[in-house]
């Protein structure tokens, strides 16, 4: 039997029209255009006014339904990563394929911080592989904002909205999602979490009063952890696929801070051409960073490209993917 791989075959993305740059936060807490460029490269980032998570899924699903034809009816699966999601329950990926019309769709929210789409792309995959399962989706989407606390220099200038989807399909000419190393790390919520919300500290007027349900992050700890974490499992996918820096035509980096795709990329040993940065106008979009740089890259994109995708995230949670792409837009 031909083995089959899960490969991607359309991709879109969308990002809300409200641009909040640096100058507009330096009006808001402490901060300068130079502080935030130098320490993480970020220029600009978009804020999702009065829609939830789950409309950036449907913008972006309905985008990709519309460009590529196919019928709602027909997609399988829908696996949504996000942080934020749009209720604690039902999961997101439920109220996106409502949204969509994707009545034949079974789906669920993954939790995997920034993560999410690496996640959401190894479990999707596998459905595919087995044979049974035709065409997936996998979203990543946060709006991040939703759970920023404006009176926090420390993380309020890193996150921004958005994210995408992309679909996946069989393929038996060897394209697709060839490997994955994904790992996680439970002690790593000391660092980097949202601390009230859920069962461990239920919503109450202490938890608000102390700013409980926002992001908590002590950024020097998880810089470390991501900067090692990061570049080792980017380097650690090349080896193990026999893949030398000129065989390697794009990493797709998580886009959480310049300095740490910077110290993956050395680690690659790869020019910086290879290397998609959009940081400086999106910034953090949690699980919708990697998603964003597909989508913005797409056209740059050929069959038979070798790509490596990787991620660092809150959990702690991390991982590479090499696939290679399957068509020439
Ligand atoms: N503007 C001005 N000064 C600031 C700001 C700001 N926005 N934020 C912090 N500072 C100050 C601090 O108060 C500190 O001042 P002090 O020395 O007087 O105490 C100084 O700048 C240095 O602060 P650090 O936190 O040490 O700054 P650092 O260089 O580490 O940069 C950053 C902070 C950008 C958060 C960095 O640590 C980082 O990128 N961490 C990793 C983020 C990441 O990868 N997260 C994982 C993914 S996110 C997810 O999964 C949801």
């Amino acid at each position: 039997m031909e083995k089959i791989t899960a490969a991607i075959t359309a991709i879109e993305g969308y990002v809300p029209e409200t641009v909040m740059t640096n100058d507009d936060l330096a009006k808001i807490v402490d901060t300068s255009d130079e502080w935030i460029t130098s320490r993480t490269g970020i220029k600009e980032r978009r804020v999702l006014k009065d829609r939830p998570t789950s409309d950036i899924g449907y913008e972006a699903v309905t985008k990709l339904l519309k460009k590529t034809g196919i019928d709602p009816l027909d997609i399988d699966l829908v696996i949504c990563g996000t942080v934020t999601p749009d209720y604690p329950f039902p999961s997101t990926a439920n109220v996106i394929s409502d949204k969509c019309g994707l009545k034949n769709a079974w789906s669920f929210d993954l939790i995997a911080a920034c993560s999410g789409f690496i996640y959401g792309l190894t479990v999707g995959s596998q459905f595919i592989e087995t044979g049974k399962y035709k065409k997936v989706l996998v979203i990543g989407a946060d709006k991040m904002t939703s759970i920023l606390d404006y009176e926090d220099r420390s993380t309020c200038v890193i996150f921004g909205d958005g994210g995408g989807v992309v679909l996946l399909e069989p393929n038996t000419e060897g394209l697709g999602v060839i490997d994955s190393i994904m790992h996680s790390d439970g002690s790593g919520r000391n660092y980097l979490l949202q601390p009230a919300g859920g069962s461990m500290a239920p919503p109450s007027h202490e938890t608000v009063d102390q700013r409980l349900h926002f992001v908590k992050q002590e950024g020097k700890q998880v810089f470390k952890f991501a900067v090692t974490n990061m570049a080792e499992v980017s380097a650690k996918i090349m080896e193990q696929n026999n893949l030398t820096s000129e065989d390697v035509d794009w990493l797709v980096p998580h886009q959480a801070n310049l300095r740490i795709i910077e110290a993956t990329r050395v680690r690659m040993g790869l020019p910086a051409e290879k290397v998609m940065v959009n940081i400086q106008r999106y910034g953090n979009t949690t699980a919708g960073t990697l998603p964003l740089c597909l989508w913005d890259w797409e056209k740059q994109l050929k069959k038979g490209d070798k790509i490596i995708l990787s991620a660092f995230g809150g959990g702690f949670t991390w991982g590479a993917i090499y696939l290679k792409w399957a068509y020439n837009s």
